[in-house]
């Protein structure tokens, strides 16, 4: 009885006890990759929401992950170096994928590609996760943490499927999503969950369908 009450305890921090709405909290993000942007405009930019509100925004020029709104004033939630540096990798990981794409169409000039990628909690508790990616504003492939796999959502993205599962763990995109990502809605909820309640926030992932 014991360790499964100390479990979650350990795992909760010090957040837990006002809860008020119906526990239900996202982390989300959109990211875009542009293989041909105009002059001085960003080929990769991240955009970071807890629930429906926009908190942290990356772009590939100033090479700087930014706080947006009410949380410029939150001091310790984000370890801004880090994350600027994590999302520098994720943006030229992001702009070769948009390359190997381009390859398997044969296509040239201008294309984009689109992310969304997150995780949900609900009474503190992974509820889950997603992972869609669009290439031309059409959906391409998406992840499945069941399985787990990457679904081609088009014909050729069999190819790019089968290129990240032999080239990238699944298991590992699994835990990115699963562990990872929960691990930090945890964390930045120590620090935004009174304000997202007080705002009456939605978890708008949380009960529409992802495809
Ligand atoms: C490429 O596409 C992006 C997104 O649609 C657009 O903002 C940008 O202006 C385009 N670049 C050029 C050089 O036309």
């Amino acid at each position: 009885m014991v360790p499964v009450l100390l479990f979650p305890l350990l795992f909760l921090g010090p957040a837990v006890a006002q809860e008020t709405q119906d526990g239900l909290y996202s982390l989300t993000y959109y990211s875009i990759g542009i293989s041909r942007p105009n002059e001085g405009f960003p080929s990769f930019q991240a955009t970071g929401y807890l629930n429906d509100q926009a908190f942290l925004h990356y772009d590939s020029e100033s090479e700087k992950a930014e706080p947006l709104g009410p949380w410029k004033h939150v001091k310790g939630m984000v370890d801004w170096e880090e994350v600027s540096k994590t999302q520098k990798a994720r943006g030229d990981f992001f702009l070769k994928n948009l390359k190997d794409i381009m390859d398997l169409y044969k296509d040239t000039g201008n294309h984009t590609m689109q992310e969304k990628y997150g995780c949900k909690i609900r009474n503190n508790n992974y509820c889950g996760a997603f992972w869609t990616i669009a290439y031309d504003g059409q959906d391409y492939i998406k992840f499945d943490t069941e399985i787990p796999a990457w679904i081609p959502l088009q014909p050729k993205a069999l190819n790019t499927k089968v290129k990240w599962e032999t080239e990238g763990s699944v298991w590992r995109a699994k835990s990115s999503l699963e562990e990872e990502c929960t691990q930090k809605l945890q964390k930045y909820l120590q620090y935004s969950r009174t304000f997202l309640d007080r705002q009456g926030t939605h978890c708008s992932l949380c009960h529409a369908p992802l495809h």
